[in-house]
């Protein structure tokens, strides 16, 4: 069973300056909630409570203001600072103690998933013993992404960011690895843009047949929150749901409440921590 999670929360969002100069871009709005809520529900969805948080360096504090350690979720959050971004591996190598001799779920912390099978299928996923797991999703620009070429449900090809087209599937940000990926990570060299690749680590994986992945088909979502028309594209998708439905998407009190890891006392002093506001009547009505 996967216990542990890393959300690779750094980076400098230089692409929406200025937004991003004072405030990391995890923190910023996707609708009703920081962006960091969403990837962190994903974790807990999948009833991994064991969560470290990368940040960058500096930013420590604004994060510890919404996401102290985790208690008042009923997880235990810890972090660790990056001082510039040396790519998604360098999670494995900072975290190498976090990790311990365990398996080890990552997510991206700009990552945005929906769909009402993904609680299932996360909790098939944290029962990887060896080897590593990906979700891949149909994309119509995936010249932005790590793509990957299937047949018969195995991954026999990937490529980060191909100019000329290859796949139309991409390699999403959340990834499931046994514990050689720390082993992994630190053999690995910088690509031609000075990081360390996610797709050069999966190519271990599959090159020793350890690799396998699983599809968020259509009926699923799987949102960018690179750029600022992405933000509100993303915004604009859980703003419908959550106004249709009445039910909020990634309110982690709420996942937390049903994992039954915290009790009505514990959603009683989240509204009082985050005041009079409408997450709050939300977590009111759900302990009426
Ligand atoms: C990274 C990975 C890429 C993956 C993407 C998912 O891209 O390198 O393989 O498809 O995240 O969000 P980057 O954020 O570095 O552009």
């Amino acid at each position: 069973m996967i216990k542990k999670g890393i959300i690779l929360s750094g980076g400098k969002g230089t692409r929406m300056s200025p937004l991003t100069k004072a405030v990391n871009k995890q923190l910023l709005p996707i609708y009703d909630k920081p962006l960091i809520f969403y990837p962190l529900s994903i974790l807990m969805l999948a009833k991994i409570k064991d969560i470290l948080i990368v940040v960058n360096k500096g930013q420590l504090d604004q994060y510890k203001k919404i996401l102290p350690d985790g208690k008042n979720l009923g997880i235990k959050i810890t972090y660790v600072e990056q001082d510039k971004p040396r790519g998604l591996p360098d999670a494995f190598i900072l975290g190498e103690k976090f990790i311990g001799k365990q398996n080890v779920s990552l997510i991206l912390g700009d990552n945005f998933f929906y769909g009402q099978f993904l609680t299932k299928k996360l909790q098939e996923c944290v029962k990887l013993k060896k080897g590593a797991k990906v979700f891949l999703h149909r994309v119509s620009n995936p010249e932005k992404y790590g793509v990957a070429k299937v047949k018969k449900n195995k991954i026999f090809f990937i490529k980060e960011k191909p100019k000329k087209f290859i796949s139309d599937l991409a390699i999403t940000g959340l990834y499931f690895f046994d514990n050689s990926v720390v082993k992994y990570s630190k053999n690995l060299k910088p690509s031609k843009r000075g990081e360390l690749e996610i797709t050069d680590l999966l190519n271990f994986y599959r090159k020793k047949g350890k690799l396998s992945a699983d599809l968020i088909g259509r009926g699923g979502a799987w949102l960018d929150t690179g750029s600022i028309s992405d933000f509100y594209k993303t915004s604009n998708f859980v703003s419908a749901i959550e106004n249709r439905q009445g039910f909020k998407i990634a309110c982690l009190e709420e996942i937390a409440y049903l994992n039954k890891w915290i009790n009505k006392k514990d959603i009683n002093n989240s509204i009082k921590f985050y005041g009079n506001c409408e997450y709050s009547n939300y977590l009111r009505k759900l302990i009426y």
